[in-house]
Order: structure tokens, then sequence, then C-alpha cells
């Protein structure tokens, strides 16, 4: 750009005589966050230019000359060469800049019949197309972690909570496959949003599309879009895609951090059900027994960061009338670091669950405290002496308040106590008061039974095609 008196010298700056004060590049700089999208934006060039010279808009020469210009813009890129010029504002007037300098003349003819309005949209569409392929990835990894300790523990005896109340014996396979029902959920949630956002907006131009002939099919193939956007002020104004992807990262967020935070609670001393590895556990620096949970309680926090970047950007967007406003320009900000944050707490995520240890004894008594086999007593009154369901849930009612005041658990009350409760009880009845028979009774489809929680393992292995591996 040449530094000509009385002339701006930015690249919109003809009708200005004086520089952007500092403050206003600094507030309407981008280049530090969407540096990111430089390939993207290379890419978006190369076919928005081969268009342009196939519609007969510019010559065959100079898309050349803008062809071989961009591979060396890619080449400095990779070799970290790429001069980034916050004086450049933003990617797209970077990389304009830089191809100027590089092959001259035939780079002014590249923002023919585009507007940095569709352009930025159509990379950022780009790159979130690409990081939800690794969000997804990361989740399935993370899946197959929690399969293969699900398949260690099929008939583990963990106490199942209500209420954080001992409620009901359930295994801890059982316990983990249901975090692989909710990740299979975020993955579905991220496959949908990869499909609705996967159409162009290149060629929308500013706001109203362009007087060139342009071929939109073209551009938005080349990409690998399935079709160009149908109305130009959607196109350059739509962020819902950006909406829609950091809502699925916050559902899929808060689902890790119910996981962690569990983890939190059953490495505590007082539950003491597991013991996080030393990789993924710290120490205190003045109490040394300590071994903290830090990575959970992290994804625990950061959970909630991701939905304050959701919405940050609900914020940012409500009221924005049609069509483009500099508003938009925080958009990929929020998105951008809301896929770092989600992609590093599924790594920690499945570091964790990977390698933490479970102490399946103190599980186990864990989950015959609490007369936590009340149920099955009161299922067993209405089998066996057909009493309607209410009235053996009183009289088991009363058998608990009986083991309660002797001070022990169920199966270990005496037969006598339980007959002064209900005299045609027998022996009988102990066959169902532990823990083991209790889960193992619970046979319904999607029920916590050893038998059901192996048959689920065996479907999850088929379904992501883990046994290949095994
Ligand atoms: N850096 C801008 C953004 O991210 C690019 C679009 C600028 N358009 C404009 N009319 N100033 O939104």
């Amino acid at each position: 750009m040449a530094d000509k008196q009385g002339e701006s010298q930015q690249m919109w700056g003809g009708r200005f005589a004086a520089q952007p004060s500092d403050i206003m590049q600094s507030i309407n700089a981008s280049i530090d966050v969407d540096r990111r999208m430089v390939l993207q934006d290379v890419a978006g060039s190369r076919a928005h230019a081969d268009m342009l010279a196939e519609c007969g808009i510019i010559s065959h020469e100079d898309n050349e000359q803008i062809q071989t210009g961009l591979d060396r813009v890619l080449e400095e890129v990779k070799a970290g060469t790429f001069p980034y010029r916050t004086e450049l504002e933003d990617i797209h007037m970077n990389v304009e800049a830089r191809l100027k300098e590089l092959v001259g003349e035939p780079a002014g003819r590249l923002h023919t019949a585009r507007s940095r309005n569709d352009q930025v949209v159509t990379d950022f569409r780009l790159w979130v197309r690409g990081a939800l392929t690794e969000s997804q990835a990361g989740l399935l990894e993370l899946q197959k972690t929690l399969i293969r300790r699900a398949a260690e523990n099929t008939d583990t005896i963990m106490p199942g909570f209500t209420h954080l109340q001992t409620a009901q014996p359930v295994t801890l396979g059982h316990h983990l496959l249901a975090y692989v029902e909710m990740a299979e959920r975020d993955r579905g949630r991220m496959h949908d949003a990869a499909l609705r956002l996967n159409e162009s907006p290149l060629g929308a131009a500013a706001l109203a599309g362009t007087g060139f002939a342009i071929d939109r099919d073209m551009t938005s193939e080349a990409l690998g879009f399935d079709r160009p956007m149908a109305n130009s002020l959607d196109a350059v104004s739509a962020r819902d895609f950006a909406l829609e992807v950091l809502s699925a990262l916050s559902i899929a967020a808060t689902h890790l951090s119910r996981l962690a935070e569990e983890l939190v609670l059953w490495t505590s001393a007082q539950f003491a059900f597991a013991t996080l590895s030393d990789g993924w556990s710290t120490g205190s620096s003045i109490m040394p027994q300590k071994r903290n949970p830090d990575a959970a309680e992290l994804i625990r926090a950061k959970a909630a960061l991701i939905a304050g970047q959701f919405a940050s950007l609900q914020g940012a967007i409500k009221a924005l009338p049609l069509a483009y406003a500099k508003d938009l320009q925080d958009d990929k900000r929020l998105v951008f670091e809301a896929f770092d944050t989600f992609g590093l707490c599924v790594k920690a995520m499945t570091g964790m669950i990977g390698t933490v240890t479970f102490d399946a004894d103190n599980m186990r008594a864990a989950a015959a405290k609490g007369f936590s086999t009340a149920t099955d007593l009161a299922d067993y009154l209405v089998r066996e002496l057909q009493m309607p369901f209410r009235d053996a849930h009183h009289v088991t009612g009363r058998i608990v308040a009986a083991a309660e005041s002797e001070g022990v658990d169920l199966a270990a009350l005496p037969l006598q106590s339980m007959q002064s409760v209900e005299p045609r009880l027998t022996e009988d009845v102990f066959s169902v008061l532990s823990v083991e028979a209790s889960a193992a009774s619970r046979q319904s489809y999607g029920g916590t039974s050893p038998a059901r929680v192996t048959e689920q393992v065996q479907l999850w292995t088929t379904r992501l095609g883990l046994e290949a591996k095994e």
C-alpha cells in the first residue's frame, strides 16, 4: 500500500484522509483470533478465483498468478514465516495484502464479486466443520474408554443414588455405560449441526449478492459444501450455526462435568470408591497426604465457561438487525475458545477414566448400607405373599425400622425380627436381601443386572467397531 500524503493506508482507505487512531485499530483488529482460519481463508480464495476465471470475470493468467501466490502464502504459513500484521485488521486482509506483495496486480482482482462479509462466514463455517469432526473423535475415544472400564466391571456392585441417598444397588458397568449413552447423543448433536451448517455463503457478497455473473454452485462444491445458501442477507448474517455448536458443546461439557463431579465424590476419603492415577492427581503444597482431583474440578468449571460462551454469543446476536454488523466479529473468539476448552476437557476425562482404580470392596460395602435392598424385600412380599405393593411398602418400612433400631443391615436382621412384623416370612427371604441378588434381579431392558450390562457392552462394542482392535 502506497504511503501517500493525505490518504489512509488502509485497504478500505480511499475515502479517508487520516489513519484510524491506535485505540480504534486495537478494538477493530481481530487478527490475533481469526489467524486460526488462515487455511480456510486460502481455500476460499482459491475456489473463488478459480470460479471467477471459469466465469470469464478475471483472466486465466491472473488466476494462475493468484493460485501461485496462494501456494506461497501456504508455504509461509506452514514454515511459520507468514507475516500476520495487526494494522491489516483481520486474516482476510492479511492474506490479500501478502498476495499483493507476492504477485502484484492480479491480487487486486481477487476481491471481485466478494466481500469480507461472505468471506469471513465461509471461512468460519469451514473451520467449525473441521472442529466438529475433532470433537466427535474426542468423544468417541472417551466412549471407548468408558466401554472398556464397563466391560471390566459388569458385576462390580456399587450403591445407586437418588438425592445422593443410597437408593438401590447398581453395577459400576451400568453406571459407566450411562455416560456412553450421553456421549452418543452428544456426538449426534454435533453430527446434526455439521449437516445443517454445510451450506456456502460465498457469493452473497456484502449482503445483496453481486452483479457479476458468478457461479455459486461451483465454489460451494469446491469447498465441500452441500449447496449455496439461498438468501444473501441470511448468508452473511446468520450465526445460528455457531449458536448450535456452542449449545452442543455446552451440553456435552455438562455431561463431562457430571462425571467429573462423580470422580470428585468417589475419590474423597468419605466415599473411597476410586483413586485417580498419579498422572491425573495433584498434590498440595502444604498437606502432604493430599491427592487432589484438580482436572475433574476444572472440567466442572470449564463446563460453565462454555455455557457462558453460548450465552455471550446469543446476547450479541439477539438484537442485531440484518445484515452484517461488526458485533459478529467476536463470534469466532467464543467458538474457538469453546472448542479448545471442550477438546481439553474430553481428553482429560478420557485420561482419568482410563487410569482410575476402582475399589470394588468399598463400593460393595457402601451398597450394602442404607437398607439398599428394601425395594427387593417389598417386591418379594408382592411376589411371594401376593400383597398389594402399597401394603408391602408399609410392611417393609416397619422391617427397615426394626433393622435400624437393632443397628444392622436388612441382610443381617434375624428372621424372628422380620416375623414380628410379618409372620408369614421364612428363611427364603434372605435370597433377595443381598446386594448381588438385588442387582442380578433387575433384568428388565435397560436394567442394571450384570447380564443386561454384559449385553450392552457387547452391543456397544459392535456398534462402535471395537472388537477389531481388541
Ligand atoms: N473481520 C471481520 C469479521 O470477522 C470480517 C468482516 C468485516 N466486514 C466488514 N464489513 N467490516 O467479522
